[in-house]
């Protein structure tokens, strides 16, 4: 348990010593300038970056009995006896003193700080992971957006008027908390004037194989609808202030119309909300992005598209092969398999004189109706074939056969699913690089948490 209590000092031209004058030391400094504080530093050494802050410094190792007279100290040097010494020095003039990275030498620790004017947030890890805090702050950050310095600004000067005219204690108590949900709801309408929906490409499974743009966006949601193939990562951890409403459907089992989806999205970008439509791979590639984007504007809502990895590319790289190497193939055609066995959708005779690595996404059923298209028409039977399950999911798998042989080689085999197909000589680069393609798929939440459903199966949250 945290049992520190939080304070927050004062020490505007209060005497602080710093020992040490490194990078440790500097960083520590500049969070000390903030408070105004009168700073000392002391060490033998001084970078070029703490002579140009505005402090006093001496050039001399630390003494012992140096603390005293310093309201508070902070010791951040690389020697461990010097450490040792400022904190009892400090202990036995009853100093609050932080030994940088060595808890059992601190009666204080300087937490993750959120400032936004008048405003301010610390935040206490307990000293088990200031970096948490960092996250958390940069979180705090996110949904402040800058507002509520500004809010707390205005609610300050009312409240000067409110204190003086009522005696009552719990009247203003009442009042003020009226007035402080008025200011923020005031202060967060007007930031979004105008919904806007991204529509974003998720990447194929790999969390960290989303584009800096679509982080960003995700970051700065209201609101986010997002599908069953996307990682949890991107979906509840970067920004769990934003709304998340899973319409996720998987083939076979449609459980969120397209009609609701665009509504949904409509909606809530009407309500002026910034919302992300969060796909898996590219929003574009067999993804429907299109009749959502079609379906924005037909209600005047402005969108952007934000591009993905999508499944054939990241499940190809991920195995070392190269879709388009130049001398097995002279272009790379992403197909869907899911209406082979109906009509024959496919040319298959033109796919064949195309000398295409053909990428079949959602084939897996349709294996026999694919291999008999192509072999039919020409195609050896020798042509290599690789189906790649979870690409890039830390479970990712690959089963590689040849045209001729998969049916067969498939007997018995239960593959994971999503999967997608990739035929072509290409295939071969992964039997010679294999050994030394090496990629380790990002995975932050292992296993899923708790959300209160399963992400991965097909359940409806929201529709
Ligand atoms: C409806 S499509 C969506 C494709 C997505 N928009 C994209 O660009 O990757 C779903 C199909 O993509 C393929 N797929 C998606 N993620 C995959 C992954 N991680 N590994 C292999 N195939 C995947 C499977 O063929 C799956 O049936």
């Amino acid at each position: 348990m945290n049992t520190l209590l939080p304070v927050f000092l004062k020490l505007e031209n209060e005497p602080t010593l710093v020992v040490g004058g490194g990078k440790i030391a500097h960083q520590k400094i500049e969070q000390l300038l903030k408070s105004k504080a009168s700073i000392t530093v002391k060490s033998p050494e001084i970078s070029e970056n703490i002579r140009s802050l505005p402090v006093k410094i001496t050039g001399m190792a630390y003494q012992k009995n140096d603390v005293e007279g310093y309201k508070l100290v902070i010791a951040a040097t690389d020697d461990e006896k010097i450490n040792c010494q400022v904190y009892e020095d400090c202990q036995q003039f009853g100093i609050p003193v932080n030994v940088v990275d060595q808890p059992e030498l601190c009666t204080f620790y300087m937490g993750s700080v959120f400032q936004d004017g008048d405003l301010k947030v610390a935040i206490s890890t307990n000293g088990k992971c200031p970096s948490f805090g960092k996250y958390i702050r940069d979180h705090i950050s996110n949904i402040s957006r800058g507002m509520w310095g500004k809010a707390l600004e205005k609610i300050a000067l009312q409240r000067e008027k409110i204190i003086n005219f009522i005696s009552s204690y719990s009247q203003k108590q009442q009042i003020m908390e009226k007035l402080v949900n008025k200011t923020n709801k005031e202060f967060f309408k007007k930031e979004v004037k105008q919904g806007k929906v991204f529509i974003v490409g998720a990447g194929p499974g790999d969390p960290e194989l989303i584009t800096v743009k679509g982080l960003q966006v995700i970051q700065n949601a209201n609101v986010i609808l997002h599908d069953a193939l996307v990682h949890p990562h991107l979906v509840f951890d970067i920004n769990p202030g934003a709304d998340k409403i899973f319409v996720g459907k998987r083939e076979g089992k449609h459980s969120v119309s397209q009609a609701t989806i665009q509504s949904l999205l409509i909606q809530a970008a009407n309500q002026g909300k910034q919302v992300v439509r969060l796909k898996g791979g590219d929003p574009f590639i067999f993804g429907r992005g299109a009749e959502e984007a079609e379906a924005l504007a037909a209600a005047g809502i402005p969108f952007e598209v934000i591009a993905g990895v999508t499944a054939g590319i990241g499940a190809a790289a991920g195995f070392g092969i190269p879709l388009t190497s130049r001398n097995e193939a002279q272009s790379t055609t992403l197909l869907t398999g899911h209406q082979c066995e109906k009509n024959g959708n496919h040319n298959w005779k033109a796919l064949v004189d195309l000398n295409s690595t053909l990428v079949f996404y959602m084939g897996v059923k349709n294996i026999t109706e694919i291999v008999t298209g192509l072999t039919n028409n020409g195609k050896s039977g020798s042509t290599p074939l690789a189906i790649v399950q979870n690409g890039t999911m830390v479970t990712q798998e690959i089963f590689i056969s040849t045209l001729e042989n998969v049916e067969k080689e498939l007997e018995g085999i239960t593959l994971k699913t999503p999967a997608i197909i990739i035929i072509g000589d290409v295939v071969n680069h992964h039997k010679r690089l294999q050994k030394y393609v090496n990629s380790i798929p990002a995975d932050y939440v292992d296993p899923v948490g708790d959300f209160g459903f399963d992400i991965w199966k097909n359940e409806v949250v929201v529709a």
